[in-house]
């Protein structure tokens, strides 16, 4: 075992050890100190670049010092972690005017609480037209080299032992690979093999904020809930013959790139995933050598800056080594709530397959009605079917017992009854949750009305299904109506070839980018909605799990981003997000606009971004929109961050140009302009991967009210790998408020290289 390596990964939990044990003896001589321990947080200081001339800790000690009065002891005993392989800085024990010293302190970019970050909770694959067999390629491609592809999930840890994770036919494990198996509990070094060839948790900032953290399940790798497992094997679990859910949805099932390589970073605990924690990961594994991270988490909406964010912080410095971070938006649903906003990332909307759970609820007159449900168990053939409202328990009033909430249900009134329940979508309360507290009262059966949720599918415990407002209230006029209204709820089945789809989930959060309105986000759209993979058998004893969640779609395009990197192993992550993005589809297998659920009104890409993604067509995308480090540093100058602290975070010795570009002008694969006044031009430039000497010519669909021209309008290019620029030039025709939404692709024979358009006029008075 290689010492150095040891203490490296132990540094954060041995500097939290003489914490605690500073702190206890620091109590009883300082009160004041106390006092103003008592009201300290964990923040973690950001220095940027790594500058090897440093002596890291003795520095950050010095710093502490500075803000603890002198005394060396409480700084130390302050110290929680150190970041000092991939990025500069540490996180302590800081109270709010300590925090704020440290900010003005030289070499410091940002001084941040160490925030919570929520995890965003396989036909998949065929429905986005890949073969399920164990071969999975891709017609005239081989991604054979998939196996030197090794991709980072930073998430609840793995379940080694999964079929999903078996190293059968797998190579030796890549020679570059700087990584490692770290042991504790439930999970030795041997546990990793050449599947998952890397593993490691960090908990010191989940320490630092919870009691809870000492009682925690699997203080090692080990997933103890299942996230982290079924967003590994979705992205590069390997092929299992009989992978289903109670029988559900059977068939054979793999990953998107069944051979490429995982390494683990476990940071997120049953309660969320800690900033300090995040960063250590990132920090890890881009040292380890990964060659993407793959993150099914983010903050809540709105939000911070990118630099007091640490998904934005750690996935920066990814970026400028060549590695990309694939994220989700969100679950928040709501216009405006998308985040991982960095156009550093590439960021993932959810949507449906064409594969759906249904049950069916017969009623007493014969009528018959679908409903969405895992659940594999029914009720006897005609059953009494009451409203919630009717059996209001004590003191909650009908309606409060509408929504079947804890203890609000007469039990005498429920017993042997199929009972109907409301649920607002945006509530926390959860549907499983619902389904016991009916069982509980001892109701035998579940109808939950639903309109925002009402196609993600839930494993109850009791004979369910989830119907949205329209066959709802159709129920309860029923039973309103009926002296002795029955029911009959069947077992759900696995129903493929359902129409509408792909549809956006009702709950992937949504455009516009709250931080940057000029970077489009979410980038792409991918499936999320019932998706059946690997879990972790420490909950519910089950191998395999179908969950709905931005979390779902995210690994879906990481899994592709891991098939282009192994055709095409130079290309930069900006390269592999663009052949991602202009080869996706904004119609679905209709041909018709991809619609949103759940009133299934037209999209936008505020929905879906450049639309859906087609794993087939990646490998082939003509033209990519390329941008490097250097790029991302002329962004972050346009968008107003100052030069001393964008030279800190980068450590190069460039400055912002006196010619300030626009956020717009980064060359990103979508274009936006989020305040039209009159006419704006927007350049790009893209770089043919496609045939030498090849022609494309534009095509535009323009915005409501806005004329775009396109300069040149023809690309001629002569060799492989050159660059050309473009202008796109938009013009108010008819004044209007709000935003639009067009279309601009290059067009070659059947090649088609699209970009969304988007735009927000505003009145130039
Ligand atoms: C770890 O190793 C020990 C000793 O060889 C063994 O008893 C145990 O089952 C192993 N645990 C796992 C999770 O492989
Ligand atoms: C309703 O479903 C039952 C079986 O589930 C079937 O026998 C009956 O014909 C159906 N009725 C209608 C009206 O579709
Ligand atoms: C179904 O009917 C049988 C026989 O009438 C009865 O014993 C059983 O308890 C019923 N089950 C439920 C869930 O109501
Ligand atoms: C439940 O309903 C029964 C019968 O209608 C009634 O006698 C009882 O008082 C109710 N209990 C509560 C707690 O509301
Ligand atoms: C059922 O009847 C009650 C009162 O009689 C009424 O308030 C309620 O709106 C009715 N519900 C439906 C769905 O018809
Ligand atoms: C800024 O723009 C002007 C005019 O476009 C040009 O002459 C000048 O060289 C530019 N300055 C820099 C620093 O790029
Ligand atoms: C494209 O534009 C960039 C920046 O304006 C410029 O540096 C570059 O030379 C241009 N490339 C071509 C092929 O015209």
């Amino acid at each position: 075992m290689d010492l150095l390596r040891l203490s490296t990964y132990t540094r954060c939990l041995f500097s939290i050890l003489i914490a605690a044990i500073f702190l206890t003896l620091q109590i009883p001589i300082t009160h004041s100190s106390t006092a103003s321990a008592s009201t300290s947080k964990i923040y973690v200081v950001y220095m940027g670049t790594t500058n090897i001339k440093h002596s890291h800790l003795h520095h950050f000690y010095q710093m502490l010092t500075l803000v603890h009065g002198g005394s060396i002891q409480l700084a130390q005993a302050s110290h929680v972690c150190s970041y000092t392989h991939s990025f500069t800085g540490f996180a302590a024990k800081l109270t709010q005017d300590q925090a704020l010293e440290m900010t003005k302190m030289p070499g410091v970019v940002s001084v941040f609480p160490n925030a919570k970050t929520k995890l965003h909770t396989t036909h998949s694959w065929d429905f986005m037209g890949l073969a399920t067999d164990e071969q999975m390629e891709i017609p005239g491609y081989s991604t054979k080299n998939q196996h030197n592809v090794i991709i980072a999930f930073i998430d609840t840890g793995i379940w080694p032992e999964s079929p999903s994770f078996s190293d059968h036919n797998m190579p030796p494990v890549p020679s570059r690979w700087r990584g490692q198996c770290q042991a504790g509990e439930a999970f030795n070094a041997s546990s990793c093999n050449r599947k998952v060839i890397g593993a490691r948790y960090y908990l010191s900032g989940f320490e630092a904020e919870e009691k809870s953290a000492s009682t925690v399940k699997f203080r090692s790798p080990r997933d103890a809930n299942g996230h982290g497992s079924h967003t590994a094997s979705i992205a590069a679990g390997q092929y299992v013959m009989n992978m289903n859910f109670k029988g559900l949805a059977a068939g054979g099932a793999r990953g998107g790139a069944p051979m490429a390589r995982i390494a683990v970073y476990k940071t997120c605990w049953d309660s969320g995933c800690y900033d300090v924690d995040l960063l250590a990961a990132f920090d890890d594994a881009i040292k380890d050598g990964v060659d993407i991270i793959s993150l099914s988490l983010g903050p809540d909406a709105p939000q911070g800056d990118y630099f007091n964010d640490a998904i934005s912080i750690g996935s920066f410095h990814a970026a400028n080594r060549g590695i990309l971070v694939v994220s989700s938006v969100g679950n928040e649903g709501s216009q405006g709530s998308a985040t991982n906003l960095a156009p550093w990332l590439i960021t993932v909307a959810a949507s449906s397959t064409d594969r759906d759970f249904t049950s069916n609820i017969n009623l007493g007159d014969g009528t018959n009605h679908t409903g969405e449900s895992l659940s594999l168990l029914e009720t006897n053939a005609s059953t009494r079917i009451i409203a919630a409202s009717e059996a209001y328990s004590g003191y909650f009033t009908p309606y409060q017992s509408s929504y079947c909430l804890e203890s609000s249900l007469n039990s005498t009134k429920i017993s042997g009854n199929i009972v109907v329940c409301r649920h607002t979508g945006s509530s926390s309360e959860s549907k499983l949750a619902k389904s016991l507290v009916v069982k509980e009262a001892g109701g035998v059966g579940l109808v939950l009305v639903d309109e925002e949720d009402k196609d993600v599918a839930i494993p109850f415990l009791i004979p369910a299904a989830i119907v949205g407002t329209r066959i709802g209230e159709r129920i309860l006029s029923y039973i309103n109506h009926t002296r002795i209204p029955t029911a009959h709820i069947s077992t759900a089945k696995t129903v493929i070839g359902s129409q509408p789809a792909p549809r956006v989930a009702s709950f992937s959060s949504k455009g516009p980018n709250a931080l940057t309105p000029a970077i489009l986000k979410p980038d792409v759209t991918a499936p999320g909605l019932n998706i059946l993979a690997a879990w972790s058998p420490a909950i519910g004893n089950m191998d395999f799990n179908i969950l709905s969640g931005t979390s779902m779609a995210c690994p879906h395009v990481t899994g592709i981003a891991a098939l282009i990197k192994a055709v095409y192993p130079s290309w930069s992550p900006s390269a592999i997000k663009s052949a991602i993005m202009t080869t996706a589809t904004m119609l679905d297998k209709r041909w018709k606009r991809i619609t949103v659920d759940p009133t299934g009104r037209r999209g936008t890409p505020f929905d879906y971004g450049a639309g859906f993604v087609n794993p087939t067509r990646v490998l082939n995308p003509g033209l990519v929109y390329d941008s490097q480090p250097l790029d991302y540093k002329k962004f972050l100058c346009s968008i107003g961050y100052n030069e001393k602290s964008l030279h800190l975070i980068t450590r190069d010795k460039s400055t912002c140009n006196q010619n300030m570009s626009a956020a717009s002008d980064l060359n990103y694969p979508s274009i936006t302009v989020s305040e039209l006044r009159d006419s704006y031009s927007v350049t790009r430039t893209v770089t043919n991967v496609g045939q030498a000497t090849s022609t494309y010519r534009v095509l535009v669909s323009s915005p409501a009210g806005v004329k775009v021209s396109v300069s040149p309008r023809i690309l001629i290019f002569k060799e492989y790998g050159q660059k050309m620029n473009f202008t796109v030039n938009f013009k108010v025709t008819v004044p209007s408020r709000g935003y639009v939404f067009g279309l601009l692709a290059w067009k070659k024979g059947k090649l088609r290289v699209s970009s969304p358009l988007v735009v927000r006029v505003v009145s130039s008075s």
